[in-house]
């Protein structure tokens, strides 16, 4: 089977892997550090006819309605249209969508009109929560205790200068709280198979402290997360939103990342993406054991039916972000990359990469604010964590930083009296 990964990054590089063991891979335009990558669109890498699949991983291509073009074209597409993709798009389109097929989510108004939503922000308990309802590449929610900030933050969507058009409509929302996981569903336009959760760090610091990021580490499986958690999923979100889609005419092939809330009062929807997440795809597609270009091909042909459930190995995968310089406000690029050898040399750990290139000499820089990502994967998590933080150790570049807590146990009781 021959397959191309449309993408540059991280997801990418483990998407290539793991469908790599069982098919000849090619990704467009992947980055410096991901075999079998090459600048040729995919446009034209389909043309003669010798391409079983397509997997798209980033968003943006599939709003633009890539899928839509190349299955007009004939070609086998793992990634919903642009019908479809509006489920990230649009998060107005995803919570009205959500209601109307009842699946648990934050209690939400959609608005226009800022004397409306101030009034609905006002009546809200607090914390606040403030979307745009278009893509604004991971920047766009606002959470805050602070009425006045989110008063002034639904002022500066709604008037287009916060975030141009993609702020123009805002989604308002109850406030939530518990442990956030991502379930992985990968779906044939009816039915799903929900891959094992994960869980993803995004904010910048240790602590989660700081700006928010597109995900700074990952670990999988999650001990806390209940045992059924995927099957969970699959009933009380999936299935009924593909449903729901169906109804509106829209067959969804491709996979539905369910950001999920872990309240005290069950699991809670806080958004859908239309792809893999990135890191935290990861760590799950590492553990994977049995054959990911079959499923995908299946789920692409609609028919998920002709394959049998995914496996996974039960070993825990850990894994942390190494970004450049000034990630997330403002990352410096071009500083040159050492160590990557010796990382990769690290028992149970490996290396994907993300926001690299190659400078003039041929040495490997820096080109993204996320740079590289270094896995480990062990009997637990201690011993996955280990290994990961030992392979990073060996990394280096001018300014690189990282999370130091990633996957790291909770402070027990008797630390935090002893910190006292
Ligand atoms: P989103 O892009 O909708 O996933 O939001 C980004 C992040 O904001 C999420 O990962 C949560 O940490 C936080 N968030 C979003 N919605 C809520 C909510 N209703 N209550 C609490 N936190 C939220
Ligand atoms: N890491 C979160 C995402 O991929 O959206």
């Amino acid at each position: 089977m021959k397959v191309v990964v449309v993408g540059s990054g991280g997801r990418e590089h483990a998407l290539a892997q793991v469908l790599g063991r069982t098919a000849e891979v090619v990704v467009t335009p992947g980055n410096a550090g991901i075999p079998g990558s090459t600048p040729v669109p995919v446009e034209e890498l389909v043309a003669d006819g010798s391409v079983d699949l397509v997997v798209v991983g980033p968003e943006q291509p599939l709003v633009d309605g890539l899928a839509d073009r190349l299955r007009a074209q004939g070609v086998r597409v793992f990634g919903p249209g642009a019908d479809g993709a509006r489920l990230e798009g649009s998060k107005a389109f995803m919570k009205e969508l959500l209601a109307a097929a009842r699946i648990p989510t934050a209690r939400f108004g959609v608005f226009e009109d800022e004397e409306d939503a101030l009034a609905f922000l006002r009546a809200l308990p607090g914390p606040y929560v403030v979307k745009t309802d278009g893509l604004a590449a991971g920047k766009g929610v606002l959470v805050t205790a602070d009425l006045a900030e989110a008063e002034a933050d639904v002022r500066d969507k709604l008037s287009g200068t916060a975030f141009g058009d993609a702020g123009r409509r805002v989604v308002v929302e109850e406030y939530l709280s518990g442990p956030e996981v991502s379930v992985f569903a990968v779906c044939d336009g009816e039915r799903t198979v929900c891959l094992p959760p994960a869980q993803d760090f995004k904010r910048v610091g240790d602590g989660d402290e700081g700006p928010n990021t597109g995900g700074m580490g990952a670990w999988s499986p999650l001990p806390f997360a209940p045992e059924d958690l995927a099957q969970q999923v699959a009933e009380t979100f999936i299935e009924p939103t593909l449903a729901e889609l169906r109804s509106r005419g829209i067959d969804y092939r491709g996979v539905l990342y369910a950001g999920l809330m872990l309240t005290s009062d069950g699991p809670k929807l806080l958004e859908y993406n239309v792809r893999f997440g990135d890191p935290d795809s990861q760590v799950v597609l590492v553990r994977m054991e049995s054959d990911l270009a079959e499923l995908l091909s299946a789920a692409a042909d609609g028919d998920l039916r002709t394959v049998d459930a995914p496996f996974f190995s039960d070993q825990t995968a850990v894994l942390v972000v190494a970004a450049s310089e000034g990630y997330p406000v403002s990352p410096r690029t071009g500083d040159r990359i050492e160590g990557v050898d010796d990382a990769e040399g690290v028992d149970g750990a490996s290396v994907l990469f993300a926001g690299v290139t190659v400078d003039g000499t041929g040495s490997l820089v820096t080109s993204g604010g996320r740079v590289l990502n270094v896995i480990g994967t062990g009997a637990d998590a201690a011993e996955a964590r280990t290994r990961a933080y030992d392979a990073l150790s060996h990394v280096t570049w001018p300014g690189m930083h990282h999370r130091a807590d990633i996957a790291a146990p909770e402070p027990t009781i008797s630390q935090e009296l002893s910190r006292r």
